[in-house]
């Protein structure tokens, strides 16, 4: 089979949906993996044969190894993008006092499915998504994140959500260099506020249209990290009709630029040793 083979994560809706449309009519065969089956299902079967449906947990890491493994046979054993799209808004909130105690009295744990979702799903596709890239003709590919605006600001309703993006973007940063040595290209996006499912059908009819964000800047945010093979590590904004491309905080002084930058001997030097687990 010619074509390139995707796996998009939270593509049964939103941003995830509309890019696995755009690829479809771009040529790409598509897995669609989304937690939501009915749409999803409904949906690849009126896409066709271009498309496969997998009803996966992503945060479920037997869940996505199989996802994995039945995209690369179906792709007819090629993998080239993994678009880790799939993610959610806080499932409890730290700020308030909604805790609950076990009969002894100790305080229950705070639900962190968002970061399970987010995040640990991310790194775990990633670390899949590379044993399979590696297998292609060419051996590579891309991997795509979807961060957030709140990954690199904050969202005051959802400090887990925005713990979640603000961590999706210092894995990019310091993986994109590491990767692209076995020519995999990581970056991430972070959307303004787009009109998904993310956010309830009320709010979305009487957000600003102002400030909304057409699906049209992300496409082409895709499309610039597909299309440029020299990109690896980036973080671009997309808000409006714009990309904007974001770079980590300047130092403070150049002992900062040195400690980022010069003094990587000496951590290799540290990690020689076998890391204990
Ligand atoms: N819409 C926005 O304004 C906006 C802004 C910034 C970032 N984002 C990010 O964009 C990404 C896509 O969200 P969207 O806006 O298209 O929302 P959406 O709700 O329309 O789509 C998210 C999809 O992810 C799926 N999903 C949720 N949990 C899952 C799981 N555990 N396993 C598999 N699939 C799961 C949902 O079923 C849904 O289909 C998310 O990571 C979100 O944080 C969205």
């Amino acid at each position: 089979m010619s074509q390139p083979v995707a796996i998009i994560t939270g593509a049964s809706s939103g941003i995830g949906l509309a890019v696995t449309k755009h690829l479809v009519a771009d040529g790409w065969r598509v897995v669609m993996a989304d937690i939501t089956e009915e749409s999803g299902k409904a949906i690849a079967a009126e896409l066709g044969d271009q498309v496969l449906f997998c009803a996966i947990d992503v945060s479920s890491y037997p869940q996505q190894a199989d996802l994995f493994k039945k995209a690369f046979s179906w792709g007819g054993d090629r993998l080239e993008l993994f678009a880790a799209n799939a993610g959610i808004a806080d499932t409890q909130f730290l700020h308030e006092n909604d805790y609950h105690c076990d009969e002894d009295g100790t305080v229950l744990p705070l639900s962190l499915k968002t970061m399970d979702v987010n995040f640990t799903a991310v790194v775990q596709g990633i670390w899949l998504f590379k044993h399979y890239a590696r297998q292609n003709k060419v051996p590579g590919g891309k991997v795509i994140i979807t961060s957030s605006a709140a990954g690199l600001y904050q969202m005051g309703t959802n400090p887990i959500y925005t713990a979640s993006k603000h961590a999706l973007i210092g894995l990019t940063r310091a993986l994109g260099p590491l990767f692209d040595q076995q020519n995999i290209q990581v970056n991430a996006i972070c959307p303004a506020f787009v009109l998904t499912g993310l956010c309830p059908k009320d709010i979305r009819d009487r957000f600003p249209k102002e400030h909304v964000t057409p699906m049209s800047t992300i496409i082409k945010a895709y499309e610039t990290f597909i299309n440029d093979d020299s990109l690896s590590g980036q973080t671009v904004e997309v808000s409006l009709n714009q990309l904007y491309f974001r770079t980590q905080p300047d130092y403070p002084n150049e002992s900062q630029r040195w400690l980022a930058e010069d003094s990587t001997s000496f951590w290799e030097e540290a990690y020689k040793e076998p890391v204990q687990s």
